[in-house]
């Protein structure tokens, strides 16, 4: 019998710090930058972020939403036998953010390792997960993305920092006789590394190049509703579905704008499209994750639903995963 493997639970984290904008725009203001609360809502459908205290990372916030995952899913942390955390935030150079997570996990002896796609991580580590259930590395995987993107945001770059946040999702994934997981479509263009990146680096005992996020804004609105719509159709063409199958579209929450694009394309109302962008910002690779617990919890998003998860994200990196909740 073909093995397969099925999201069982799903959970999220976020830091208890929110700033509306109203609260960002005051903090800018006290340090000379300039930005209003009609221009975020107008040109990104951003109302509010969660920002982590000092002294948090990746790792805990994974580790919160991990937990709430294993708990939603009524498995014990002791039977996972693979995690990967989809992350550019990671706690540090090395080792992985997945290697001190699964420490905080109270757990040892399972496979681990980061993936970074930026905020298409998350697919990413969900595919990579699939394909290790489908040929028996593993049973019951943990696969979270964890960012806490505050800490590389230029606060004095208003076109930027107004747009990200800080968080976690996690989903368990298992292994299961029916699917589940149906199709993914991943890719990458490596020439376009420019328009979305922090390009600093650490170097004899210290931070060569800028370590802050730099974006071309249009460069990168204009690419990622051409390849979500790209991605989202091949999953659906290797799956045997068309758009008609889709239930829920789960998309990285970067833009309400690119949301609309997409679902545009894809000939899908908003009402099925899952928003969260609007509380969260910008969550790079924990925003699907994110997305779908918070949908799943709100009792939006159903047992036996199809669902088209996609992220686009620096690299560039873009991808879709269709997959029956
Ligand atoms: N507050 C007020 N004014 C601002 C702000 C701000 N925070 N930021 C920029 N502006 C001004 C600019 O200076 C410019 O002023 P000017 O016309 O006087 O020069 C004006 O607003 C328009 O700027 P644009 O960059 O043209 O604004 P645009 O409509 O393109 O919106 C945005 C910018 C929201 C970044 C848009 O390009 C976008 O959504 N891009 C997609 C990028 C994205 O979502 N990235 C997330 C990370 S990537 C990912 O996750 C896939």
């Amino acid at each position: 019998m073909r093995r397969y493997s099925r999201i069982t639970g799903t959970g999220s984290y976020l830091p208890p710090r929110r700033l509306t904008n109203a609260d960002l725009v005051a903090e800018l203001a006290a340090q000379g930058v300039e930005t209003s609360d009609e221009w975020i809502v107008e040109r990104t459908g951003i109302r509010a972020r969660h920002f982590a205290a000092p002294g948090v990372y990746s790792s805990d916030l994974g580790a919160e939403a991990a937990k709430n995952a294993l708990a939603a899913a009524g498995v014990d942390a002791k039977d996972i036998d693979l995690i990967i955390v989809a992350t550019s935030t990671p706690d540090m150079v090395f080792p992985s953010t997945a290697a001190i997570l699964q420490h905080k996990l109270g757990i040892a002896g399972c496979p681990v390792f980061d993936v970074q796609a930026v905020c298409s991580g998350f697919v990413y580590a969900l595919t990579v997960a699939d394909a290790m259930i489908q040929t028996g590395s593993a049973s019951k995987a943990l696969v979270i993305g964890a960012e806490v993107f505050s800490r590389i945001l230029d606060f004095k770059d208003r076109t930027t920092c107004v747009l990200f946040g800080d968080g976690a999702g996690a989903v368990v994934l298992e292994a299961s006789d029916t699917p589940g997981l149906l199709s993914s479509d991943l890719h990458a263009d490596g020439k376009h590394v420019g328009i979305l990146c922090v390009p600093g680096h650490v170097s004899g005992g210290k931070v060569l190049g800028d370590p802050l996020l730099k974006m071309d804004g249009q460069a990168v609105f204009k690419l990622a509703v051409g390849v979500l719509e790209d991605a989202a159709r091949a999953a659906l063409a290797k799956a045997g579905k068309t758009e008609a199958d889709i239930d829920w579209l789960v998309p990285h929450q970067a833009n309400i704008r690119i949301m609309q694009s997409t679902a545009k394309r894809l000939k899908l109302p908003m009402s099925k499209v899952v928003v969260t962008v609007d509380q969260h910002g910008n969550t790079s690779a924990a925003s699907i994750p994110l997305a779908l617990d918070s949908a799943v919890r709100a009792g939006q998003v159903k047992k036996g639903e199809t669902l088209m998860l996609e992220g686009v994200g620096g690299g560039f990196t873009w991808g879709a995963v269709l997959l029956t909740l």
